[in-house]
């Protein structure tokens, strides 16, 4: 919305619930956008594995009709999927036609929605651990719970921290250069849950020795995580688009943000 500005028009769930695909045709008439740019989601990873119809219905009904409004109407459309489409078995980064093989409800609940949005025509990002200075996320919580307590993260999942004003704009590029289909957009550089903690207490000037690594194991979940979701983007360079920046550079600006309401 802040690349965006006054032009755009934001639609919470009250204006239209995408657990109702029937409204979104309607709706989406009644305001004629052009173009039509999905950041919701069913996002819930371990709920998702008791409610994975309703989480089908946002991440993957609803996508594929979004996705049809805007193909019939030519109109460009961006949504966005994820990391954990992968089963995380590899040890070398995820490419865009890398095999996928989620191993969780909220996984298997997005993919079909990427193929949906894919034959369309629409431009799908997929990204990973998604973090910003104004929204709640794994560095925001994590700076407000070291104040309080010693903390233990898990070192043993891996993957890319990506900067919520970094993909926003990556996205809009490519958006822009009219580019459809999958895209693998993150910043650059690899890290774990463990890693990315303690640089961000860090930087905070807080105390990084609170933090200490765990491993998976010692916090089961209903869900499970893939333990390797690095992805990177075999198509970036061929379409000419600027890769986005390592991570290390842009949390600087998460946790600069962070620090005046923590
Ligand atoms: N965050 C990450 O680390 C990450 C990683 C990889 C991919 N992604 C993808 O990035 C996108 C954005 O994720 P996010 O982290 O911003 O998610 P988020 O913080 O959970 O926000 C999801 C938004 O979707 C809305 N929503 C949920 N169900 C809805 C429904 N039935 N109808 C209308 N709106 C609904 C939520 O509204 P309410 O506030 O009313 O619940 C919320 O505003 C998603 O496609 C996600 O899969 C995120």
């Amino acid at each position: 919305m802040r690349l965006l500005g006054d032009d755009a028009v934001p639609l919470t769930r009250a204006d239209l619930d995408l657990a109702s695909p029937d409204h979104i045709a309607p709706t989406l008439d009644g305001l004629d956008p052009s173009m039509v740019v999905n950041c919701a989601a069913y996002t819930a990873v371990d709920r998702a594995e008791e409610e994975e119809d309703l989480a089908t219905a946002v991440n993957s009904v609803a996508v594929g009709v979004l996705a049809e409004w805007a193909a019939v109407r030519s109109r460009p459309m961006l949504t966005f999927s994820t990391d954990y489409v992968f089963d995380g078995f590899s040890d070398e980064p995820y490419v865009e036609t890398s095999p996928t093989n989620p191993v969780n409800a909220y996984g298997r609940s997005k993919l079909p929605g990427e193929t949906l949005a894919v034959g369309q025509g629409a431009l799908v990002v997929r990204t990973s651990w998604v973090i910003s200075g104004s929204h709640p996320n794994f560095v925001a919580t994590i700076l407000h719970k070291v104040k309080e307590q010693e903390l233990r993260v898990v070192d043993d999942q891996r993957g890319n921290p990506t900067v919520a004003a970094d993909l926003a704009r990556a996205s809009f590029d490519a958006l822009g250069a009219g580019v459809t289909g999958l895209l693998h957009l993150t910043n650059e550089g690899e890290t774990t849950w463990y890693e990315l903690a303690r640089t961000s207490v860090g930087l905070a000037d807080l105390d990084p020795s609170r933090i200490s690594p765990c491993a998976t194991e010692d916090y089961p979940t209903p869900a499970r995580r893939p333990a390797y979701s690095v992805l990177a983007s075999e198509r970036l360079e061929d379409l000419g688009l600027e890769p986005l920046p390592h991570w290390r550079t842009s949390i600087w600006h998460v946790v600069d943000e962070l620090k005046t309401w923590i």
